[in-house]
């Protein structure tokens, strides 16, 4: 798809999942950053993600479903949160990022770690968590919000394929309105949401019973 037109599909669908879901009066997420800047900004997406997290939820009890190198999970933690990566495949924690605050490069110690439970995610995990959060979580979204459903968590996704997932979207719709349907006739209040990077910015979350969402 040509740039341009990968924009403003991107626009449309963002608009589509705002009326699905009742959400159109709320603002979007981060205002959109320059195209030339968005380019650079998907490798530092965790720490997007990041920054979005602690000015919406408060600190709490949080799963990085997917983790991978466990990014997310560790700057939560640095935030006070009770963060733990949940990925079947345990990778050894990033030894160096980019703070997008200051533009610093930081390196963590070699004793650094986040907890990590290295199983595939099944709903019972989320008993011990008051937010999933699933950045790109091969066959885990329905999953994640079954588990918010029935657990009372709150729920964080971006979504990226249907892999491994228990439906596909019928013709026509695409897997984020899929998602969206789905949460919101478990019962989930959906809002999606945008963060400042090109390609697979569009999450969707909801705050669940046990969070607390910031002012
Ligand atoms: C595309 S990577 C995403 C990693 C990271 N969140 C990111 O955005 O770069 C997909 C991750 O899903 C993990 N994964 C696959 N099946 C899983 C499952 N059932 N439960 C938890 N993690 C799973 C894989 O081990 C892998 O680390």
């Amino acid at each position: 798809m040509a740039k341009h037109k990968d924009r403003e599909f991107g626009q449309e669908l963002f608009a589509r999942l705002e009326q699905l879901t009742g959400t159109t009066h709320l603002n979007g997420g981060e205002a959109l950053a320059e195209p030339q800047e968005l380019r650079k900004m998907k490798k530092f997406r965790f720490q997007l993600l990041h920054r979005w997290l602690v000015s919406h939820f408060a600190p709490c009890r949080v799963a990085d479903i997917a983790g991978g190198k466990g990014l997310l999970a560790y700057l939560l933690q640095e935030s006070g949160w009770q963060a733990t990566v949940i990925d079947p495949h345990y990778q050894e924690l990033t030894d160096k990022y980019k703070d997008i605050a200051t533009g610093q490069r930081v390196k963590l110690a070699a004793t650094t770690g986040v907890p990590h439970t290295g199983k595939p995610f099944t709903k019972e995990m989320a008993a011990d968590f008051d937010l999933l959060v699933g950045m790109h979580a091969h066959g885990c979204n329905v999953e994640i919000i079954e588990a918010a459903a029935e657990y009372g968590c709150g729920f964080v996704l971006f979504p990226c394929c249907v892999i491994g997932e228990p439906f596909v979207p019928p013709p026509g719709e695409h897997w984020l309105e899929s998602l969206a349907v789905y949460a919101l006739r478990q019962g989930h209040t959906v809002i999606p949401f945008r963060l400042n990077f090109k390609g697979q910015n569009i999450g969707l979350y909801g705050v669940g019973r046990d969070t607390q969402k910031r002012a």
